[in-house]
C-alpha cells in the first residue's frame, strides 16, 4: 500500500437509486414503500421550468412528512445545476427547512472542483446556522465532457463528497455521441462505447474512497438491456445503478447483491488463507487455483457487501 491513506466515505448501501420527479408528489409514498436502497427526489431535469418552485415545496414537505429512514431508504435531493437561477434557493430552502431529514445532495453537471466547493461552503454555513447534528453528504453527477476531463480533481474536491454518478444521457449530449436510447449501446461501436468513461470515473472514485454509481437506462420496457448494463458496471466495480422506473429496482438490487455462491467462495478463500498463514505461508491453493493476500482483499470486499445487505434486512 502507498503511504497515502484513502479515507472512505460514509458507508451506505447503494445498489439501486430510484429517481422520483419532485413535481409528482403522488409518487413519493410509493418510492418510500418500494425496495430501492436509495431514493432521489429530483428538482432538476425531470421538473419543467414552470414547476420548479412547486417541486421544491413538495420535496421539502416529503422530507418532513415521510419517514424515509424507517422505510430503510437513504434519501437524496438532486438540486438544479450551478448554471441555473434555481440552484441557490434549492440549497437554501431544502437544507434550511428539511436538512435534518436529508442524507445527501446530488449536484448535477459538475464540471470543476469549484462547483463542489461552492455547494460545500453554502451547506456548511446552513448546517452551522440551523445547528444540524449530522453532516449532509454531497454526490456529484459526472455527465459532461468538462466533468469527465476533471473527474480526478472533482473526486478529490471535498471530504463531504460521498459518491460520483455517471450520467450517461447528458454525457452523450455533451460529447455529441450518437445514441439510440439512454444508456443503450450503439451497434456501430464495437463493444461498449461507455466503457472508457465508466472505467475512468470508477478509478477516480476508488482512489478517493467514494462510491461509484451508474446512471440511467431509459428503456424501462427492456429489462434484459438494463441488466446487461448493470452487470457491465458491476464487473468494473460499481456499487449500484439508477432506476428510472420502479420495475428496474429489483433488477439493480439483484445485480449488485453478491450471489450466495460467491459469498461462500469468498469465505472459503479467507478461511484457506488464514490456515495458510497459521502454517507460515502467504500463498495457498484452493480448488487448484492460487490465492494470496490480493485474493483475500477481493474476498473481503464481497463478504463486507453481503454483510451490509443482510444487516439492512433485505
Ligand atoms: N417512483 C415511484 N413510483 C413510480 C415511479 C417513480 N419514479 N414511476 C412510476 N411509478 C409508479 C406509477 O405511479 C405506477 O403506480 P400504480 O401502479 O400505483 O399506478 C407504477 O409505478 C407504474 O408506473 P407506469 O404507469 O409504468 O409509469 P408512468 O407512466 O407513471 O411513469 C415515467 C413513467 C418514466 C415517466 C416515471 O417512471 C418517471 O417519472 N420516472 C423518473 C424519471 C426521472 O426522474 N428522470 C430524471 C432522472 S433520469
Ligand atoms: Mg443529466
Amino acid at each position: 500500500m502507498s503511504h497515502h491513506q484513502i479515507t472512505e466515505a460514509k458507508r451506505r448501501l447503494h445498489r439501486s437509486e430510484l429517481a422520483v420527479p419532485g413535481s409528482r408528489p403522488e409518487l413519493f409514498e410509493k418510492a418510500a414503500a418500494g425496495r430501492a436502497d436509495y431514493v432521489f427526489l429530483d428538482l432538476e431535469d425531470a421538473v419543467a421550468p414552470d414547476d420548479k418552485e412547486a417541486a421544491r415545496r413538495n420535496v421539502i414537505e416529503a422530507l418532513g412528512n415521510i419517514d424515509w429512514h424507517r422505510a430503510k431508504k437513504t434519501v437524496s435531493v438532486r438540486i438544479n445545476g450551478l448554471d441555473t437561477p434555481y440552484m441557490y434557493r434549492d440549497l437554501i430552502d431544502v437544507v434550511e427547512q428539511a436538512g435534518a431529514r436529508l442524507d445527501t445532495i446530488l449536484v448535477p453537471k459538475v464540471g470543476v472542483p469549484g462547483d463542489i466547493y461552492t455547494v460545500d461552503a453554502i451547506v456548511t454555513q446552513i448546517e452551522q446556522a440551523v445547528g444540524l447534528d449530522h453532516r449532509i453528504g454531497v454526490e456529484a453527477l459526472i455527465e459532461t465532457a468538462l466533468g469527465m476531463a476533471n473527474v480526478e480533481a472533482v473526486a478529490a474536491s471535498s471530504p463531504r463528497l460521498e459518491a460520483l454518478h455517471f450520467g450517461v444521457a447528458d454525457y452523450a449530449a455533451s460529447c455529441r455521441a450518437r445514441t439510440i436510447t439512454i444508456g443503450g449501446l450503439n451497434p456501430d461501436y464495437p463493444g461498449d462505447q461507455w466503457h472508457s468513461a465508466l472505467s475512468r470515473m470508477l478509478v477516480a472514485c476508488r482512489a478517493n474512497g467514494l462510491r461509484a454509481i451508474d446512471g440511467p437506462f431509459g428503456d424501462f420496457g427492456d429489462p434484459e438491456g438494463f441488466t446487461a448494463g448493470a452487470r457491465r458496471a458491476a464487473a468494473l466495480g460499481y456499487d449500484g445503478k439508477w432506476a428510472i422506473h420502479p420495475s428496474q429496482v429489483d433488477l439493480a438490487n439483484e445485480v449488485f447483491t453478491p450471489p450466495p455462491a460467491e459469498v461462500d467462495q469468498a469465505r472459503r478463500v479467507l478461511q484457506a488463507l488464514e490456515e495458510a498463514a497459521a502454517a507460515g505461508r502467504g500463498a495457498a491453493q484452493l480448488d487448484g487455483r492460487m490465492i494470496d493476500a490480493a485474493s483475500a482483499r477481493m474476498a473481503a470486499n464481497v463478504v463486507e457487501t453481503a454483510g451490509a445487505i443482510s444487516a439492512r434486512g433485505c
